[in-house]
């Protein structure tokens, strides 16, 4: 080979960035996802409008909605869209804070690359930085028991910042009922599994129709005009195949020669279905769910029994209902005892706008809850939905973790001031780190108050002298534009919301941190040269 002939290892077309400029990249296209959720966090932070590609429409105020709703094609912003959901799976809130502290923390990573501090030292800093951050997080944390007058509280600091905000007390109300209804409790601990909570979307009516029903709401109405439009102890059969005379699957022809024949042929196809409906009588049920179809005349004989019987019910809900109940899902009608049924002390139909809807109310299971959701329009109704899962989420963590703390940016400042003094006995370059990492903490009260329209910088101040005066709850009261102790005002959450936010940013950002080199191949839609989409600025230095 000839010397100074260039060796080509990538394919044609494969984009590779190293050194500085791709961590360069990277970092501002991480920051350009942060911003882009920041103004919508806290009570005053506003919506946001996605339009996707068919044109549908999303209004959220949800961090990790948003992010997975953008169509973002860099590769490290990618990986802040997964500090979202990983915050979304490990907590179901705290989504837009996890975010905006990644992306603060990779700013102020910055500043130390440009002097020069070498990316793994200021990775170790930030590591130990969070270590120290959760331990400071659990000494300001308040011990909690199950009084609802608290969980409602929590629930109401995660509806805040939601438009549902408006019908706070009332759906903060149904997520802590609904929430303490499913509770159970193994070894001591505490456990809430979100499955045992049903949400039914229906649009129209306002959100304080919102309701909590005690027992699993089905999207399907009774069959028959002729069946009973409630039945009160109900015996329900579960079914999970059509009550309906099967078709041969190959091509078949009958030859019938004389009229009698079909008369003949029709009523031996009506018995064959009477006897079906009458073996269901004979188990004792007077209710059937199926998951298949049933035929226009097994609907006839279900009817002149008195037997509500409903058709088509979806997989999921026919799961529920069997753990609810408490009946077995049956695939061949001779199987079917009394044994199988399930018990609730009411099934009924019940006409929600334009819908009717089958209630199974009193189930033999009480941990079965439904929660009907309203709103005037799907866009409404959607995001009540993200609401009330947001805040089923936080009164479920602070009941399994028992200890909550003040919202409202006290958290973070006090986090921001004790890591000061920390980074001082750690000494080395990573004490510069660990500085870093205390100042991207303050990056949640001082948004929280630019969003709120208040003079951040201000704030900031009298919350940190507030602080350094012991007053380890004070947060921004953005409402006033004063400190406030955020436990008095009945501002707090659970801890994991911000441990995992600390954990999940810190992950991302030292991650980030940590490439040196981005190599694209043709056919990935991220090329690493390429901007993040949905950030139209030109990166910028601090704000
Ligand atoms: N009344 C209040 N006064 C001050 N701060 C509040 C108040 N209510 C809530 N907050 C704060 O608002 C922040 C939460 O805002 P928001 O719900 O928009 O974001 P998030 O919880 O991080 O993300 P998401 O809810 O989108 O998953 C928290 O820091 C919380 O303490
Ligand atoms: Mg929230």
């Amino acid at each position: 080979m000839m010397p100074g002939q260039p060796i080509f290892i990538l394919k044609e077309g494969s984009k590779r960035e190293s050194g500085k400029n791709a961590m360069q990249n990277n970092i501002n296209a991480a920051k350009a996802i942060a911003d882009a959720v920041k103004t919508t966090l806290g009570p005053r932070g506003m919506d946001k409008m996605l339009v996707d590609s068919l044109g549908d429409i999303v209004i959220t105020n949800d961090g990790v909605t948003i992010l997975k709703e953008m169509d973002i094609d860099h590769p490290a912003a990618k990986m802040m869209v997964e500090v979202s959901k990983t915050q979304d799976q490990e907590v179901g809130d705290g989504t837009t804070t996890a975010a905006v502290l990644a992306g603060e923390l990779l700013r102020k990573a910055e500043d130390l690359l440009n002097q020069n501090v070498h990316p793994t030292v200021i990775a170790s800093g930030y590591r130990m930085a969070a270590e120290k951050a959760k331990e400071i997080l659990n000494g300001i944390s308040i011990p909690i028991n199950n009084d609802p007058n608290l969980l409602l509280k929590i629930a109401n600091t995660a509806l805040n910042s939601k438009s549902a905000s408006t019908s706070k007390s009332k759906l903060g109300d149904i997520a802590v009922k609904a929430v303490l209804q499913v509770k159970q409790e193994r070894d001591g601990k505490v456990i809430v599994d979100m499955d045992d909570i049903q949400l039914v979307k229906k649009q129209g009516g306002a959100i304080d129709d919102t309701q909590l029903i005690h027992g699993i709401i089905v999207d399907k109405e009774r069959v028959h005009p002729g069946m009973p439009t409630f039945v009160n102890n109900a015996k329900i059969a579960l079914l999970n195949f059509a009550l309906e005379i099967k078709k041969p699957e190959f091509d078949t022809s009958i030859r019938i020669e004389d009229p009698q024949s079909i008369g003949k042929f029709k009523k031996q196809e009506e018995n064959i279905l009477k006897e079906m409906v009458e073996k269901i009588k004979a188990s004792g049920a007077n209710v059937v769910l199926t998951q298949k179809g049933i035929d226009d005349l097994a609907m006839h004989f279900l009817a002149k029994e008195g037997i509500y019987a409903a058709r088509r019910v979806k997989k999921s809900d026919m799961d529920k209902l069997a753990k609810a109940i408490g009946g077995n899902i049956i695939t061949n009608l001779d199987d079917l005892t009394s044994e199988d049924l399930g018990y609730a002390d009411r099934v009924e139909e019940i006409k929600i706008g334009e819908d009717h809807l089958t209630f199974v109310t009193g189930c033999k299971n009480p941990k079965a809850v439904s929660i009907l959701i309203r709103g005037g329009t799907e866009h409404v109704v959607d995001e009540i939905e993200r609401s009330i899962v947001d805040s089923l989420h936080v009164v479920a963590a602070a009941l399994e973790d028992g200890k909550i703390v003040p919202g409202g940016g006290a958290a973070a400042t006090e986090i921001a001031l004790k890591l000061k003094d920390y980074s001082a006995t750690v000494g080395g370059r990573e004490q510069l780190a660990i500085e870093k990492f205390a100042e991207a903490m303050e990056i949640i009260p001082r948004t929280l108050s630019e969003n709120a329209g208040l003079d951040a910088i201000g704030i900031l101040i009298s919350l940190k002298k507030e602080h350094t005066d012991g007053k380890k709850n004070y947060g921004v009261n953005v409402f006033t534009g004063k400190p406030a102790d955020m436990v008095e005002m009945g501002v707090i959450e659970p801890i994991r919301v911000g441990r995992q936010a600390i954990n999940s940013a810190t992950d991302a950002a030292v991650m980030i941190l940590r490439i040196d080199d981005v190599i694209a191949t043709k056919s990935s839609g991220g090329g690493a040269p390429k901007g993040p989409s949905g950030s139209q600025s030109p990166p910028s230095g601090e704000d």
